[in-house]
C-alpha cells in the first residue's frame, strides 16, 4: 500500500529553503513510528535537506533524482523508473516523504494521506496540495489536538477515493 505522510501548516504550506519550517518533536516521533523498517520515497530536494545528506536509518530509501549518488539509496532517474521499482513492492508499506513536487506527482497513487495539521502559518515556499479541496479525498479522521514545541497539531487521515493503479 502506498501512502502519503507530510505535516502542512495552515495553508497547506511544507517547507521553505530546503528545510522544515517547525521543530516538531511529537510529530517527528509519530514520522519515526510509522515509517520505521518500511520504504520511504522522496525527492533529490528532500534528501538534501537531510542532515549530512543522508538517507533516513533503517527504511529503505528511494531517491528521485536526475543526478544524486549516495550509496545507500536506491536511485531513480525518472518516474517510469520509479514506478518500475515501486511495482516490485507491492507487498510493501510504501511511504511517499516529499518534497512538494514528488507529493503532487505522486498523490494519485496513495491510498492514504497522514496529514499532520500545524495550526499555525509558516511562511512557506513549497506547498503540499490542498485535499479539502480535492472531490477524490475524504477527511476520515480529523485527530484532536496536541501541543507540541509552542504549537497545535491534529493528526489527520485522508482516504483517496480514486486510487490510480501504477
Ligand atoms: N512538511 C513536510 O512534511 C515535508 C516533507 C518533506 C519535505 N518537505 C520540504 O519540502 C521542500 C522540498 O520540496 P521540493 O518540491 O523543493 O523538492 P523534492 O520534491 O524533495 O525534490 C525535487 C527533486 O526531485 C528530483 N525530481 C523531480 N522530478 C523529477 C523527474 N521527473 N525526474 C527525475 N528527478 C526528478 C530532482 O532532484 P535532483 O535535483 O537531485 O535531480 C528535483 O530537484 C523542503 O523545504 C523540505 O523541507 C516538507
Amino acid at each position: 500500500m502506498i501512502k502519503a505522510i507530510v505535516h502542512v501548516d495552515k495553508n497547506w504550506g511544507i517547507g521553505r529553503g530546503n528545510d522544515m519550517m517547525f521543530s516538531l518533536p511529537k510529530d517527528m516521533k509519530f514520522f519515526r513510528e510509522t515509517t520505521l523498517h518500511h520504504t520511504v520515497v522522496m525527492g533529490g530536494n528532500t534528501l538534501r535537506s537531510f542532515p549530512g545528506g543522508k538517507p533516513l536509518k533503517n527504511r529503505v530509501n528511494i531517491v528521485l533524482s536526475r543526478g544524486h549518488v549516495c550509496d545507500e539509496c536506491i536511485f531513480v532517474r525518472d518516474y517510469e523508473a520509479l514506478k518500475r521499482e515501486l511495482k516490485t513492492r507491492k507487498t510493501e508499506e510504501i511511504f511517499i516523504i516529499g518534497g512538494g513536487q514528488i507529493y503532487k506527482e505522486l498523490l494519485p497513487y496513495c491510498e492514504e494521506v497522514l496529514v499532520t495539521k500545524v495550526d499555525a502559518v509558516g511562511g512557506a515556499e513549497v506547498f503540499f496540495p490542498n485535499l479539502d479541496e480535492d472531490v477524490n479525498f475524504d477527511c476520515v479522521d480529523e485527530g484532536t489536538p496536541v501541543e507540541d514545541n509552542g504549537y497545535t497539531i491534529r493528526f489527520t487521515t485522508y482516504k483517496n477515493r480514486q486510487v490510480k493503479p501504477l
